[in-house]
C-alpha cells in the first residue's frame, strides 16, 4: 500500500463522483492506491472499517475522536475552522490521504437549522415540530419529513443530521417537547424511527437523542434524571430502542444530564450494556455538545466521538489528553481502535464514503414545502367542534382573527433545532432576540391563506393588544377565530400557557361563536376550553403552518391529528405540579408516564392522549386478537360512516393485571377512508408491550393470564373490548422484533 504524504484539499475529493473516485488521478499518481482504498466497495461495513484502520497513523485515529463547532463562539474565544460549513453545528477533520471525508454535522429535527443566529442564517425548509409529525400517527410521513430534511441536509454538504428527538414527553414544560415525540414509549419509537430512516435514505448519518432521559431543560447541564431501573426499560430506554429498531442511526447523542448518578456521556450501563451489549446497535455514540466530563471515563463508558469543540471551555477527547491517557494506561489501545471503527462503520455503512456529499446544490423549495405542509395538515388536532361551528361555511360571513401574529405567520420553536425560513422571519424583533432565541415566525399567513380559500368572505385582522377593541371587534363579527401562541426553545422550561388567556376570555365573552387556533411547543392548560366551542391544536406546524391551519379551519383538508400527549385540566393532576427544579430529578412516576398516569390515578384529563376529532364519523367493530410469536395481532374493521373522506388513528390499547398502569398503547394505524368505505385493519402488538421489565429477572417477563386488548379513538374512548389468555413468557434484554 502507498502511502500518500501530502494531504489533498477536500474540495476536488468531494466533488467527484464515486466513478471518477475510483479513476486513476493523472496530477497525483500515487493517490491511486490510497483513493481505491476507500473507494473500494467491498466487503460489509464491518470489514472496510477494518482494513480502513489498518491504514491510519495514531494522530489519524485521534483526529476522528474530536469535533469542533461549526460557528465561532465568542465567549470561549473560539473560532471555527475554516473548512466548517459555518453557521452550522459541527464539523470532524476528514482524513484525505484516505478518502475519509469530514463529518459535516447539521441540526435538525425539523429541517438543516443555523447556529449563530439570523445574520448567518441558511434559508430551509421547515417541517412542523416532532411533536406536530407525532401527532399525525402517519409513518410514511413521518418517513417522507425525514426524507426530505435529509435531502437539504445532502444539498447543502451535511453528512450527519442531528435529528432523531426521542425523548418522552415527561414533564409538559420542558421547553424542548416540540422537538420529541410525545408522551408515549411506542408511539415516540415508531415516528422517530421512522423520520430516522427518511434521514438515512439520503446516504447520510442520522442520531438518535439525547441519550437519555434528558425530559427536562432546567439545569440539564448537571441535573440528575433518577428513576429505576424497570421503569427506566419501559418509558424512555423503549422509546429509544423501537426508534433504533425501525431506523437503525449511525450515530447516537449522549445526553446532558446525569442518569442515576452519572452522566449520560460516562454512563457504562447506557453506552455499553444497553446500547452495544443488550440492542446490538453498531453505530457510534457522540456526545451533546459540551456534555463531556471526562477523558479516560468516558472514553471506557462507550463515548466514541466528542462534539462541539469550542462550545465549551475543555476538549476532554483533544488529541493529546487521549494520548496521555493511553501512556498512562487509562485506555487501552483497543479502546482507540474500538472508538475509531466504530466511526469508520457508520460512515461506510450509511453511504458517506461510497456517495459522498456536496456543498451548494440546487433545493426544490416547492416541493419540499408540499412536503412540510402535508405533515402540517395531518398533525393538526381538532379538540373541540360543538355544534359543528367547523368547518367555517363557505357563505359570506363576516369572521374576525385576532392575535398571534395570524396575519403575517405562524410562530416556530428555538434553540439550537431553528431553521430559519426561505423568506424573512415574518415578526422580527420578538423578545428574546438571541439565544434562545430569536423567535421566528414563518412567513405563512392564516390570515392571507384564509381570505384564498373563503373569497366571499369578510376577514379582518386585529392584533389582540387591547382586549376591549378585540372584543368589540369579536361582537361585531359572526364568528372569531382567536390565536393562542406559547414560544418554546431549547435551553429553558416553559409554563403551560398560552401567551394571552385572557384575551381568549375576552373574546369568548363577547361572541358565542369563537375558534381557538393554539400553536405551542407542547400542552397547555385551556381555562377557557368550556366557554368556546371549537378549539384547534396547530403545534408549531412549520413553514407552511398558515396554509395547513386555514386548510383544517375551511375543510379543504379534514383534520386527522390525534394527541401524541395528554392535557391536563389543571397542574395538580400532573406527577409534579411544581415547575421544573434543579438537581435530582426524581421520576417516581415511574413508567407511568403521561395518559398511564391519568389512567392510575383516575384523574380526568382535559384532553385524552390519542384524542382527535375529524369531520367525518368513523365506526369500529369486529375485533379479534390471535397470537402471534410471543405478541398479538388485533384485527378490526373501521368505518367511514359520514360524508366526506377522512382518515383515522386506530389505536389498540393492552392492559394486564399488576402493569404499572391500567393500559398502554399496543399498536396503531393511520386509516384514510372514503365516504362509506370499510377497511379489514391489522395491528401488531409488540411483546414487550405484554410485559414487566424484571430486574431479578434481566428481562421482559409475563405472567400466564388472562390479558385485554381494546380499540379506541383515544386512550379515553374505548370502542370494543377483547380478552385473551396468554402463557408465561420471558424475552431477554437482547430481544428485537424479527
Ligand atoms: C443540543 C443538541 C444539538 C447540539 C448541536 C445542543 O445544545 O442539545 O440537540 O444537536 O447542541 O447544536
Amino acid at each position: 500500500m502507498t502511502v500518500i504524504k501530502s494531504p489533498r484539499l477536500w474540495g476536488a475529493l468531494l466533488t467527484a463522483s464515486a466513478l471518477t473516485l475510483a479513476m486513476p488521478l493523472q496530477a497525483e499518481p500515487a493517490d491511486e492506491t490510497v483513493v481505491t482504498l476507500a473507494a473500494d466497495t467491498q466487503g460489509t461495513p464491518e470489514e472496510r472499517a477494518a482494513t480502513m484502520l489498518a491504514q491510519m497513523s495514531q494522530d489519524e485515529k485521534l483526529s476522528l475522536l474530536m469535533g469542533y463547532f461549526g460557528t465561532d463562539f465568542p465567549p470561549v474565544n473560539f473560532e471555527a475552522p475554516e473548512e466548517a460549513q459555518y453557521g452550522s453545528a459541527g464539523y470532524v477533520p476528514g482524513i484525505a490521504r484516505l478518502g475519509i471525508p469530514p463529518q459535516w454535522q447539521a441540526d435538525a429535527g425539523i429541517g438543516v437549522a443555523t447556529q449563530g443566529g439570523a445574520e448567518v442564517k441558511r434559508a430551509r425548509t421547515a417541517l412542523p415540530s416532532g411533536l406536530a409529525t407525532a401527532a399525525t400517527w402517519d409513518r410514511d410521513l413521518a418517513f417522507a419529513g425525514g426524507a426530505m430534511i435529509g435531502s437539504e441536509a445532502r444539498a447543502d454538504g451535511f453528512n450527519v443530521l442531528l435529528g432523531g428527538s426521542v425523548n418522552l414527553v415527561r414533564e409538559p414544560r420542558n421547553g424542548r417537547n416540540f422537538e420529541y415525540a410525545g408522551e408515549d414509549p411506542l408511539l415516540a419509537g415508531v415516528m422517530v424511527g421512522q423520520q430516522i430512516a427518511g434521514v438515512q435514505s439520503n446516504d447520510i448519518i442520522s442520531t438518535s437523542k439525547h441519550f437519555a432521559v434528558n425530559d427536562q431543560e432546567t439545569d440539564r447541564g448537571r441535573g440528575n434524571s433518577v428513576l429505576d431501573e424497570a421503569s427506566l426499560r419501559m418509558s424512555d430506554l423503549l422509546a429509544f430502542q423501537i426508534a433504533h429498531e425501525i431506523g437503525e442511526p449511525g450515530s447516537v447523542m449522549c445526553a446532558y444530564n446525569r442518569v442515576n448518578g452519572p452522566y449520560s456521556c460516562e454512563h457504562p450501563f447506557l453506552l455499553t450494556q444497553v446500547l452495544r451489549e443488550e440492542w446490538g446497535w453498531p453505530g457510534y455514540v457522540m456526545s451533546d455538545w459540551g456534555a463531556v466530563h471526562s477523558t479516560a471515563n468516558a472514553a471506557n463508558a462507550g463515548l466514541d466521538q466528542e462534539s462541539g469543540y469550542g462550545l465549551q471551555m475543555a476538549a476532554n477527547f483533544a488529541a493529546e489528553k487521549l494520548q496521555s491517557a493511553l501512556d498512562s494506561g487509562e485506555i487501552s489501545q483497543q479502546r482507540i481502535d474500538l472508538m475509531v471503527t466504530r466511526i469508520l462503520r457508520s460512515m461506510f455503512a450509511h453511504g458517506l464514503i461510497d456517495n459522498p456529499v456536496s456543498a451548494d446544490n440546487p433545493i426544490d423549495f416547492t416541493a419540499n414545502r408540499a412536503v412540510s405542509q402535508a405533515d402540517a395538515e395531518a398533525g393538526i388536532v381538532l379538540l373541540k367542534n360543538e355544534g359543528g361551528i367547523l368547518p367555517l361555511a363557505a357563505s359570506a360571513q363576516r369572521i374576525v382573527l385576532i392575535g398571534g401574529h395570524a396575519d403575517k405567520g405562524v410562530i416556530s420553536g428555538g434553540g439550537s433545532s431553528q431553521v430559519y425560513p426561505d423568506g424573512e422571519n415574518a415578526v422580527p424583533g420578538i423578545e428574546p432576540t438571541s439565544w434562545p432565541g430569536p423567535v421566528v415566525y414563518y412567513p405563512s399567513s392564516p390570515l392571507e391563506e384564509l381570505r384564498a380559500l373563503l373569497p366571499d368572505a369578510q376577514i379582518t385582522f386585529h392584533d389582540g393588544e387591547h382586549h376591549e377593541v378585540a372584543a368589540a371587534a369579536a361582537n361585531a363579527a359572526d364568528i372569531a377565530i382567536v390565536f393562542g401562541t406559547q414560544w418554546a426553545s431549547e435551553s429553558i422550561d416553559v409554563p403551560m400557557q398560552v401567551k394571552d388567556d385572557t384575551l381568549i376570555e375576552s373574546v369568548a365573552l363577547n361572541q358565542p361563536n369563537t375558534i381557538v387556533v393554539l400553536q405551542t411547543g407542547g400542552p397547555v392548560l385551556m381555562p377557557w376550553a368550556d366557554k368556546v366551542p371549537a378549539i384547534v391544536e396547530a403545534w408549531f406546524p412549520g413553514r407552511m403552518g398558515g396554509a395547513a391551519i386555514a386548510g383544517v379551519l375551511t375543510g379543504a383538508v379534514n383534520p386527522s391529528g390525534h394527541l401524541p400527549v395528554t392535557i391536563p385540566r389543571s397542574l395538580d393532576q400532573l406527577p409534579h405540579p411544581e415547575d421544573p427544579q434543579p438537581g435530582d430529578v426524581n421520576y417516581t412516576e415511574g413508567a407511568t408516564v403521561g395518559y398511564k398516569w391519568f389512567d392510575a390515578q383516575g384523574h380526568d384529563p382535559l384532553f385524552a392522549f390519542g384524542h382527535g376529532m375529524s369531520y367525518t364519523e368513523f365506526d369500529y367493530g369486529n375485533l379479534s386478537v390471535t397470537r402471534a410469536g410471543d405478541g398479538l395481532v388485533a384485527t378490526f374493521t373501521v368505518t367511514n360512516s359520514g360524508d366526506v373522506a377522512g382518515a383515522d388513528a386506530a389505536q389498540v390499547y393492552v392492559s394486564g393485571d399488576g402493569w404499572e398502569a391500567p393500559k398502554r398503547l399496543g399498536g396503531f394505524a393511520k386509516v384514510a377512508l372514503d365516504p362509506g368505505e370499510t377497511q379489514l385493519v391489522s395491528v401488531a402488538v409488540d411483546p414487550r408491550l405484554l410485559a414487566m421489565w424484571s430486574v431479578e429477572e434481566d428481562g421482559w417477563v409475563r405472567e400466564a393470564g388472562s390479558y385485554q386488548a381494546s380499540i379506541g379513538e383515544s386512550s379515553r374512548e374505548i370502542v370494543e373490548t377483547v380478552s385473551i389468555d396468554l402463557p408465561a413468557s420471558y424475552l431477554s434484554p437482547q430481544w428485537r422484533p424479527q
